[in-house]
């Protein structure tokens, strides 16, 4: 056969349309418009959220749905046609410069929403999205409550668990300073309040700590571990004063597996996040060390030595030692 201008514009066609069918078509036929497990009708409030979510083109940065190569990122769950049912237009988007939002509903409370959008710095000290600041309060609001709605039911039941413990972080943070910490506290799993840091506050432990702290912690927790970063005024209860923890150190010694236990886990109904996608179990231990030394002026890194890492533990003999038992 000879390859003539019109063969070839035929040929390009077929190949065009053979393609759009299997990518277009088939889709579109088969896909049925049956709402899944999660899915539920958005809010007028959540809506307007929607439109300003398409309107500032939070796409080019952010993708809507989690696919099956994303379990090793940590993925809840995969997912479906159905979970798009009425939303229009549904924006997938395939950019991932920041995380996957279509599960994030529930995952941190309002008021860090609201800091985070007023100033992404604030609540995450590298981070390169853009200020929406802009916007204004009402639009970020609208925002944050169409976030707040992305998974649906499933995100329904995270957000209501954010708002119970909230009440309680309010309450505690209400009656006082020191009620406070020893609420916060309370919350710690038995084992994690007597475990003793496991590495040494070396040199190089408290450098790592310090970069790490100014990348994820600074402001909110503030330069100087105070609680009083530019964050502070978005998020209640505040960030937590580290400079006062030397009064609660359990049984006069411990922090640093409670330090360690909150920075994995964030405190729910807080603007504490959890790190433990983000930060090696290192890291954590690092951040612990460094909080302790430079905020608290102690640490109970090594009190119990068990040679956990002989490769990176150098011979380090703690210079602070735990307090006199009557310090408190
Ligand atoms: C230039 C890229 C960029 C754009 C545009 C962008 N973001 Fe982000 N976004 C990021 C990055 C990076 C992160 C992760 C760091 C952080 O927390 O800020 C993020 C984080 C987030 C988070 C927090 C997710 C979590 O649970 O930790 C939300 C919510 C969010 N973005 C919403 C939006 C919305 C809504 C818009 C549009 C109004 C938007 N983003 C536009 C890059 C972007
Ligand atoms: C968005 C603000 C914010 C960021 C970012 C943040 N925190 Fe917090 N942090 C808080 C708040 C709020 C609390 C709890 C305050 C309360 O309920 O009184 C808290 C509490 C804590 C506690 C509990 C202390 C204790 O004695 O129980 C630790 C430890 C902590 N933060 C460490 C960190 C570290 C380390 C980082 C960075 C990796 C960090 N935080 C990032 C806001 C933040």
């Amino acid at each position: 056969m000879k390859m003539t201008p019109a063969l070839l514009i035929i040929g390009a066609l077929m190949v065009f349309w053979a393609s759009s069918f299997i990518i277009v078509g088939i889709p579109s036929l088969t896909m049925k418009e049956t709402p899944s497990e999660i899915w539920r009708p958005l809010s007028a409030e959540e809506e307007a959220g929607h439109k300003l979510y398409v309107k500032n083109g939070c796409s080019y940065c952010h993708s809507l749905f989690i696919r099956i190569n994303d379990w090793d990122i940590g993925a809840e769950r995969i997912a479906q046609a159905g979970d798009y049912v009425g939303v229009e237009p549904a924006i997938l988007g395939s950019e991932r410069t920041g995380p996957d939002l279509s599960e994030d509903g529930g995952e941190h409370p309002d008021d860090w929403h609201m800091a985070h959008f007023m100033n992404p710095r604030y609540t995450s000290p590298i981070s390169l999205m853009p200020s929406w600041e802009f916007l204004g309060k009402r639009e970020i609001e609208q925002l944050t409550a169409y976030v707040q709605a992305l998974g649906g039911k499933g995100a329904d039941q995270r957000v209501a668990r954010q708002r119970k413990w909230k009440a309680l972080a309010v309450a505690a943070y209400n009656a006082g300073p020191d009620q406070n910490v020893e609420w916060i506290h309370s919350q710690v799993p038995e084992v994690w309040r007597h475990m003793p840091n496991p590495y040494p506050a070396s040199e190089a432990a408290l450098q790592r700590g310090k970069r790490i702290y100014q990348d994820f912690c600074i402001n909110c927790h503030g330069p100087i571990g105070d609680g009083r970063g530019p964050a502070a005024k978005n998020v209640f209860p505040p960030p937590l004063n580290f400079t006062t923890l030397r009064r609660h150190l359990v049984d006069n010694k411990y922090i640093g597996g409670i330090f360690y236990y909150q920075i994995m886990n964030g405190i729910t109904g807080t603007g504490m996040p959890y790190f433990k996608k983000h930060l090696e179990s290192e890291k954590i231990w690092d951040l612990a060390n460094y909080l302790g030394v430079f905020f608290v002026g102690y640490t109970d890194a090594n009190l119990d030595p068990k040679g956990i890492d002989a490769s990176f533990e150098p011979e380090w003999r703690n210079p602070y030692p735990p307090p006199a038992v009557n310090e408190k």
